[in-house]
């Protein structure tokens, strides 16, 4: 896995690139990923947009980094629920954006891909609307994320640098737990707790059920208990035994 863990090595990691962007501070909430970091810093400093689509699973932080990327001036969010061929269009025309940021970008009808088709090649949008037509040239970089890219169209997909995130191993998963829950204040004993519970008795590998248990628990033993709780009323589990 290429994600480094160590949270006091990456302070001391030395990224030689461009230091106004490291400046911003970014990326600095997400542990790990030194490398995919540098790669984005890569990316901002080229002359020439290069695309970056992360790929992985839930809660493998990769809207964490389209966040970091939010920070960036000129930069614009969208959904891929949400965009819409017109409504990215328009504002491409008027904002002329630097950064298009698109979180889970399989959500995108195909029709709303093809308009990143010519943006990501040549920079070139256009749009024919009541007869008449309307086209400019942008420089825009465009940042991705999706869970899996069956739904993306191959030529869009080739347009970008593409990352595939792996699941989190044990020991990553406590240190991020450990790392995340105490900037919450919380002890690590119970942070410890937590991911091991979660990732042993749960057999879940989502950060997120730590960060919903822990904020539930003040003790381990309400972790244990709560996991108990939880896996008494999962969906696989015997509804007659929830009754006693
Ligand atoms: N490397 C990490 N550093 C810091 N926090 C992390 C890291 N990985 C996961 N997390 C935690 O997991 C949560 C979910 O991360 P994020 O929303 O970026 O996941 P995601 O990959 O976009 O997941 P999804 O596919 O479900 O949208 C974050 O809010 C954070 O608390
Ligand atoms: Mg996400």
């Amino acid at each position: 896995m290429s994600i480094e863990m160590d949270v006091t090595a990456k302070r001391n990691t030395k990224v030689t690139t461009n230091k106004s962007a490291l400046q911003y501070g970014l990326f600095d909430n997400i542990i790990g990923y030194d490398d995919i970091k540098k790669l984005f810093f890569l990316s901002f400093e080229s002359q020439r947009p290069i695309h970056i689509l992360l790929v992985g699973p839930p809660a493998s932080a990769k809207t964490l980094f389209m966040l970091g990327c939010m920070k960036l001036e000129r930069s614009y969010f969208t959904l891929g629920t949400h965009s819409t061929k017109s409504g990215m269009l328009d504002y491409l025309f008027e904002k002329r954006p630097r950064y298009l940021i698109i979180d889970e970008i399989e959500h995108m009808s195909i029709r709303d891909q093809t308009v990143l088709l010519s943006l990501m090649e040549t920079g070139i949008i256009a749009e024919t609307k009541h007869m008449k037509t309307r086209n400019t040239q942008v420089k825009t970089w465009v940042f991705a994320t999706t869970n899996e890219t069956n739904h993306m169209l191959t030529p869009l997909l080739s347009r970008f640098l593409v990352l595939h995130f792996k699941q989190y191993k044990f020991e990553n998963f406590l240190d991020i737990s450990i790392h995340m829950l105490g900037q919450e204040g919380i002890a690590k004993d119970i942070a410890n707790e937590v991911a091991t519970q979660v990732w042993h008795n749960m057999r879940s590998k989502d950060i997120r059920d730590c960060i919903k248990i822990a904020h539930l628990a003040k003790t381990k033993d309400d972790v244990i208990w709560i996991v108990e709780t939880l896996l008494r009323y999962n969906k696989t589990s015997n509804t007659s035994e929830k009754k006693q």
